[in-house]
């Protein structure tokens, strides 16, 4: 009894040799996610129930980022590279029941959209045997070209098999192909490896099918969206597009981006309503902007929180684990790394707070250090509500600092300090009458004897 699930199957084994990397190629990100991330993502989205990933031989890193990402996924190891098509036969278990729909993605096409695959496996319930989703281009180089008579897809033909007229044609194949999993098992079974590169051809589904009269459909997308990645120039360009698609969306949805081509997002931001961005702002994986915040210039932030009216910068750094309240300000050359500042603190310039928390409204002094490593272990700093720290304060931790304490500037404070008492923990201050003269003369007096002697300066 057929299943009436749908099956994606993602190839994604390979090094991709022109990427010259140790890595497979599909663990390349773009917007801080991989690439065969993003398209489980897509696949997820569009509700495909059965999810398989072909992956290549120790390729482990590979398995644990499918795991991560589309954890109900099967992964099915290519022991060798020998084409799209041989690929996708390495996922024989997953398709043995005949699925509903058999849908083949390519896992270095990052940029499509739930809409698109679900559009595709909806082609197959109009009566096609064979969706194919291609796109028009006017530089097709390296892309398999849909051939066409009286409007049909009768072939694909590899850039490399392609005639000269063949080469012309600017429709292109982007790899992504749904069939009625009917006829899946058997159309593989018949693609042979006669052809420039001696691969086995997905893409060689497209004239067997034709050949046994079965209707091929070609569903297109425009070509930003499909663009596939062999090399790191197209991954750079594919980044491009996944930022321009990013900033429009945070436009959208009501923040406003000052310089929008300089601010680059991770594929999870999420930022509210009426924030401001300054120019040349990182988002990093996991951040979360609340509504009216401001995100001043140069600011990188990565595994964050940020509460509703809150200031960052210019200069900020988040790092993970930084979460940051209502209403605070976090200033120039701050730092804040695993470090709860809560509503309406204050720490306002070249600050580094690590594994801490400052309670709601404290202010923090410039150059205020907590020193949280002692070499072997992190330690935690929690100041109070209200406290006061004054200007290069050095915390070491493990420390606790009372509500509304008040330490004095420049203290090396390793004691616990309680609440309302004042802290100060440096030197005390020594003066000398007339003194400041006196040393004066003595200095002046010295680099007199120098120059006289010749080797002064
Ligand atoms: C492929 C298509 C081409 C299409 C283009 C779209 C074929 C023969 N060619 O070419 O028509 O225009 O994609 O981007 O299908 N893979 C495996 N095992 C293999 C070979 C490939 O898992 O043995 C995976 C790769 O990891 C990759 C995907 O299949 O994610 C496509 O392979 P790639 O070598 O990039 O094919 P292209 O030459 O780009
Ligand atoms: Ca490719």
């Amino acid at each position: 009894m057929p299943s009436a699930d749908r099956l994606a199957i993602v190839l994604a084994a390979g090094l991709g040799t022109r990427m010259k990397s140790a890595h497979p190629k599909v663990m390349h990100e773009v917007g801080n996610l991989s690439l065969v991330g993003h398209v489980l993502a897509a696949v997820k989205a569009a509700e495909i129930e059965r999810i398989a990933v072909v992956v290549g031989p120790d390729m482990a890193d590979l398995e644990a980022e499918v795991a991560r990402r589309a954890p109900q996924a099967t992964c099915h190891e290519q022991t060798e590279r020998l084409g799209t098509a041989h690929a996708a036969m390495a996922a024989g278990p997953a398709y043995a029941d005949a699925p509903r729909q058999v849908l083949v993605l390519f896992g270095d096409t990052p940029l499509i959209t739930a809409e698109t695959v679900a559009r595709v496996s909806a082609g197959l319930e109009t009566g096609a045997d064979l969706v194919v989703l291609g796109f028009e281009t006017d530089t097709p180089t390296g892309y398999g070209r849909l051939l066409t008579t009286n409007g049909s897809v009768t072939a694909i033909r590899e850039e490399k098999d392609a005639s000269p007229e063949e080469r012309a044609v600017r429709l292109c194949n982007s790899g992504i192909m749904a069939f009625d999993g009917r006829i899946f098992a058997d159309i593989l079974s018949r693609i042979g490896t006669d052809n420039a590169q001696g691969e086995y051809y997905l893409t060689d589904a497209v004239e067997i099918a034709h050949a046994l009269g079965l209707t091929v459909v070609v569903e297109t997308a425009e070509e930003d969206e499909l663009q596939g990645i062999n090399t790191r120039a197209q991954l750079a360009r594919v980044e491009a597009e996944f930022q321009t698609r990013a900033r429009a969306r945070a436009m959208a949805e009501g923040a406003t981006l000052v310089a929008p081509e300089t601010v680059f997002f991770s594929h999870d931001t999420r930022i509210g309503r009426d924030v401001v961005i300054e120019p040349n702002v990182v988002f990093g994986p996991g951040v979360t902007i609340g509504d009216n915040v401001r995100v001043r210039a140069f600011s990188h932030l990565e595994a964050a929180d940020v509460a509703s009216q809150a200031t960052l910068g210019p200069y900020a750094r988040l790092r993970p684990g930084a979460r940051i309240g209502e209403g605070a300000h976090v200033g120039n050359f701050v730092e804040i790394k695993n470090a709860t500042v809560e509503a309406g603190a204050k720490v306002n310039h070249l600050t580094y707070i690590g594994d801490a928390r400052i309670g709601a409204k404290a202010n923090i002094g410039a150059g205020t250090i907590t020193c949280n490593y002692d070499g072997y272990l992190k330690h935690h700093t929690d100041i109070g509500a209200g406290a006061f720290v004054g200007s290069n304060s050095t915390l070491v931790a493990p420390l606790t600092i009372g509500d509304g304490a008040y330490l004095g500037a420049g203290g090396v404070v390793t004691e616990d300090v309680p609440a309302d008492a004042l802290a100060l923990g440096r030197a005390r201050q020594v003066i000398k009458d007339g003194m400041g003269a006196s040393l004066r003369t003595r200095f002046a007096a010295a680099k007199a004897e120098k120059a006289k002697t010749g080797d002064g300066g």
